[in-house]
């Protein structure tokens, strides 16, 4: 299992290992490092050097490996981070239990009091921090920007949360008792977060998971560490502004070691896992091993459902935005675009024309809509995933090709003519590649939806009131989003995010997701003199 995680700790399999061979690279050079150059200087206004410190736990260390950070548009090397040893997991998980003794004791109001600073924080940075998500990643800039903006958004929830969060006071069947419920925070959460939502998916558990009155311990994704610093270096300053102890956010930079720690460690009282179904399952069988708690978002396998009397207006901007957008790695990309037979045809060539004027370029350029995969692994899933429609009988409408061009481009890419359910596509392949398919009827249409093994994310174009609630009701979208007239990416902070089936089963961020982070007491008080027993059961 050790050896499995080493490969596959992050979203894609292979990706720690990357970062290792690409470690050792020449180009490596100190000298040649991009925040050294001019036009990265404004890295430094996220404190960021060429070296940087790993771990925090109330203060910086970092002994164990050093990886280098590679910009996906250029594979140039950024920076360096030193992560963290096991030894260093260990001391920062002892200063974060103690850390939360502290914690625990703030009333939740004074919590969110702290929470709103960590926005407003984030606020005063949100720009460099996008730039930094955009070269680091390989995100466009406003899509950089907009899940720090996430970030802020889910603080200021957290900060309201934070004075409505408590249980009912349930009807006692016995006089003089009161039956309540009591809401007690978990403790230390460890949050483990993919590299295609560096900020935000950490947002939304921090910011949560914080007002509950939990201290956090943060590892990031092997590729994306240097936002993970910045990101702590953030709201460290926070914490420590406030004089209270650093390490209630808590971060151990690593791979598979330390994610296997964090799984196995009963001092996590809640392991909250954002990657693949291929980690998420080894992950949450060793926690379930030691009878631990989890939360977990995985793969997801997205479809739009276009019915025939769709308004096509809404339809084509939809399916371009969420299967193109982050180069199609979202949970929440659309994957499948299953068209009514009757506007099969007229949807294809106008997503088609629209594919062709998508702006490639480099994703801080305000101008580009579409920039590079996050790495040289995922080109080559591109490939393989494109060889094996073909195989199964697709025919490549569009795109299908490696750009020639520095970093890890490659075209959007549609694809028609496969079966609903050929392997191919059911499988998850994290790049920007869209399987149209054909149906006829309503009834083919949801089942095709349901039967893949993910359930994240599903949305329905249609003006037909009925198909509306069918789509939402017991018979519909077996998903955790279900949507109608916009796309399946895109999702609000303020709603439940996740999914079922293989997805895992968690929800994060809003609603009552809140509940995640805590753990429920049944209370019974009897302030009467008497004992009268439950079910009228007498013991005398
Ligand atoms: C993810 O892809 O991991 O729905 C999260 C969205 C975002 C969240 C995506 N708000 O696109």
């Amino acid at each position: 299992m050790q050896r499995t995680l080493a490969l596959t700790v992050a979203r894609h399999i292979a990706l720690r290992k990357k970062v290792y061979s690409l470690s050792f690279r020449p180009t490596a050079a100190m000298s040649t490092l991009l925040i050294n150059q001019p036009k990265y200087a404004w890295l430094k206004e996220l404190g960021l050097k060429e070296d940087n410190d790993g771990v925090y736990n109330g203060t910086w260390g970092g002994k164990g490996e050093v990886v280098t950070s590679y910009c996906p548009a250029n594979n140039e090397p950024i920076a360096r981070v030193r992560q963290a040893t096991l030894e260093e997991y260990e001391e920062t998980v002892k200063k974060a239990r103690e850390a939360w003794k502290v914690w625990t004791d703030i009333p939740a109001p004074k919590r969110g009091e702290i929470v709103r600073q960590i926005g407003d924080a984030l606020r005063q940075k949100i720009k460099v921090l996008g730039s930094l998500v955009s070269l680091e990643m390989g995100k466009i800039y406003v899509e950089g920007v907009g899940e720090v903006q996430e970030y802020v958004d889910v603080c200021d929830y957290a900060v309201g949360l934070s004075r409505m969060i408590g249980g009912p006071v349930l009807p006692s069947e016995r006089p003089g008792h009161a039956l309540i419920e009591q809401w007690n925070p978990v403790g230390l959460v460890g949050i483990i977060t993919a590299f295609n939502f560096p900020v935000a998916v950490y947002g939304w558990n921090n910011a949560i998971a914080l007002i509950c009155g939990n201290v956090c311990l943060w590892k990031g994704a092997p590729t994306t560490p240097l936002t993970s610093v910045a990101v702590t270096k953030i709201v460290a300053e926070v914490l420590e502004q406030n004089n209270l102890p650093g390490a209630i956010c808590s971060m151990t930079c690593g791979g598979a070691d330390i994610g296997t720690a964090m799984a196995k460690d009963e001092r996590v009282n809640l392991v909250s896992f954002t990657g693949s179904t291929h980690v998420g399952k080894l992950v949450s069988l060793m926690v379930q091993e030691r009878f631990g708690r989890q939360l977990l978002e995985l793969g997801g396998n997205n479809a739009i459902i276009v019915f025939e009397d769709a308004d096509l207006s809404l339809v084509v901007p939809s399916a371009v935005f969420a299967a193109v957008g982050t180069a199609g790695q979202r949970c929440t990309t659309t994957r499948r675009l299953m068209l009514h037979e009757s506007v099969h045809d007229e949807v294809v060539q106008r997503i088609t024309k629209a594919y062709k004027q998508v702006r490639i370029g480099d994703p801080w350029d305000p101008n580009t809509l579409y920039g590079p995969l996050h790495t040289k692994q995922a080109v080559d899933q591109y490939l393989a995933a494109i060889e094996q429609a073909k195989q199964q009988g697709g025919t490549v409408v569009c795109g299908a090709k490696v750009m020639d061009r520095p970093g890890n481009y490659v075209e959007p890419t549609i694809i028609t003519g496969l079966a609903h359910d050929a392997p191919i596509v059911h499988t998850e392949t994290f790049v920007p590649i869209l399987y149209v398919l054909k149906f006829k009827s309503e009834e083919e249409a949801f089942a095709w939806n349901n039967e893949v093994k993910q359930g994240l994310s599903s949305s329905i174009f249609t003006k037909d009131m009925g198909r509306v609630f069918r789509w939402l009701g017991p018979k519909g979208s077996d998903c955790g989003i279900v949507n109608v007239n916009i796309p399946t990416s895109g999702a609000e902070i303020g709603g439940a995010f996740g999914g079922e089936k293989h997805t895992g089963g968690g929800r994060e961020s809003g609603s009552d997701s809140w509940k995640q982070y805590m753990r429920r007491s049944t209370c019974t008080i009897n302030y009467s003199k008497d004992l009268p027993l439950a079910q009228g059961i007498k013991f005398e």
